[in-house]
């Protein structure tokens, strides 16, 4: 594989995941993804910035040979999963007098998940500096982007930042740096979608602690590198502030077509009044995808027959991760036809409690949706473009 220079005396040594296609069992990886690893060489001491994922750690290893490499006596570990920290055990073994740099925190994660001998640990704290010889390490607390102890690590003379999953892209290339172009903005939309949003309040505070830093690089440890942070740190900004968009996405399924004319109607009402929509059908959605379209948009409408009493099984899996995800919606809105009732309203309300959104009245339609029933939903279409107003989105 592939050796990457990102300054004089550092490089990518990394992996490009190329044909991963699931990350977690869960999230789908359009393009794949990368776990880079970074050596920074200076006059006295070696560093590696974390490692990668324990099923490729075969490739640093051979990156670590062609490098002629014989001595490493860092090996920073800024956040403790495993798809960055699961080779440090084979790195500790190849290089016996290296030590586990890392804060107290992520010693505690790392001990319980790979088992490293407590002997092999530096902690640092907020600040602290290890001198490598002409080039210096300093270490920033970024907790919760994603755990609790992920960390970030700045490189001094060259002004780079380490920032590991923040600010990463689900997005094998042998780019290394970002063309700053809609496929990586896309990339990290849909990385900060499923795995940052969750954790935008904690986000906006190391936002600004990487604004003072004023990095000149920023290298996280999935995707390309950026040579122009501001397009990054910037794009952050945007997902993570209060302000939302003129954007309604519909998330529908449907078993014999009523909650399909439901859903298509509400579609049709919106896009007349020029609204923004975007359209998943849950039986065959991207969840990705869906959760993209969710980090802006002010409000949701979650449409589902009832089935065996209540919510569709598959509906209720999407709805489930939205109230995991935690998007900034200022509304949800329910619709759905049934039968002969069931509890599938009170089933969204509790999947998404954990939404700050005012949930709009439901319409719940008996049977094949008549053309009164379709007028109900063109008043439903009117109270989201009515609360949109409000918010002085149009
Ligand atoms: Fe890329 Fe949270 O690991």
């Amino acid at each position: 594989m592939a050796i990457r220079k990102v300054a004089k005396g550092v490089y990518e040594i990394g992996v490009q995941h190329w044909d991963r296609r699931l990350f977690d069992e869960l999230i789908p990886l359009p393009e794949g993804t990368s776990y880079n690893s970074y050596i920074i060489f200076g006059e006295k001491k070696t560093a590696i910035i974390d490692s990668v994922d324990p099923k490729k750690a075969h490739i640093l290893l051979e990156n670590l040979k062609n490098l002629k490499v014989k001595k490493v006596d860092y090996i920073v570990s800024n956040h403790a999963e495993q798809d960055h920290s699961g080779s440090i055990p084979e790195l500790l073994e190849l290089f016996p007098n290296a030590k586990v740099v890392t804060n107290q925190k992520a010693k505690n994660f790392l001990i319980d998940l790979l088992h490293i001998e407590e002997d092999r640990f530096i902690i640092i704290k907020e600040e602290d500096k290890i001198d490598l010889g002409g080039k210096t390490l300093t270490f920033y607390m970024t907790p919760w982007v994603h755990w609790p102890e992920t960390m970030s690590t700045y490189l001094i003379e060259d002004e780079i930042l380490f920032t590991c999953d923040f600010f990463g892209s689900h997005l094998a290339t042998s780019n290394l740096f970002s063309a700053d172009d809609e496929v990586v903005y896309e990339a990290a939309k849909r990385y900060y979608a499923e795995i940052m949003m969750p954790f935008r309040v904690a986000i906006r505070k190391n936002l600004k602690k990487v604004r003072e830093i004023n990095p000149q690089i920023i290298a996280p440890s999935h995707g390309p590198v950026y040579k122009n942070p501001d397009f990054i740190i910037s794009a952050y900004e945007d997902w993570t502030n209060d302000v939302v968009k003129n954007e309604v996405v519909i998330a529908f399924i449907s078993m014999h077509g009523s909650t399909e004319i439901i859903a298509e109607r509400l579609y049709n009402s919106l896009v007349n009044m020029e609204l923004e929509v975007k359209y998943y059908n849950l039986a065959k959605a991207d969840v990705g995808q869906y959760a993209m379209s969710l980090v802006e948009a002010a409000t949701l409408v979650v449409a589902s027959p009832t089935v065996l009493g209540g919510i569709h099984p598959q509906a209720a899996f999407t709805v489930s991760l939205t109230g995991a995800l935690r998007p900034k919606l200022k509304y949800v809105g329910i619709l759905g036809s049934f039968g002969w009732g069931g509890r599938m309203v009170d089933q969204v309300k509790e999947l998404l409690k954990g939404i700050n959104a005012e949930f709009l009245e439901p319409v719940l339609i008996k049977g094949m949706p008549g053309e009164e029933d379709l007028k109900k939903i063109d008043e439903y279409a009117k109270l989201i473009y009515e609360k949109h107003k409000s918010l002085g989105l149009i």
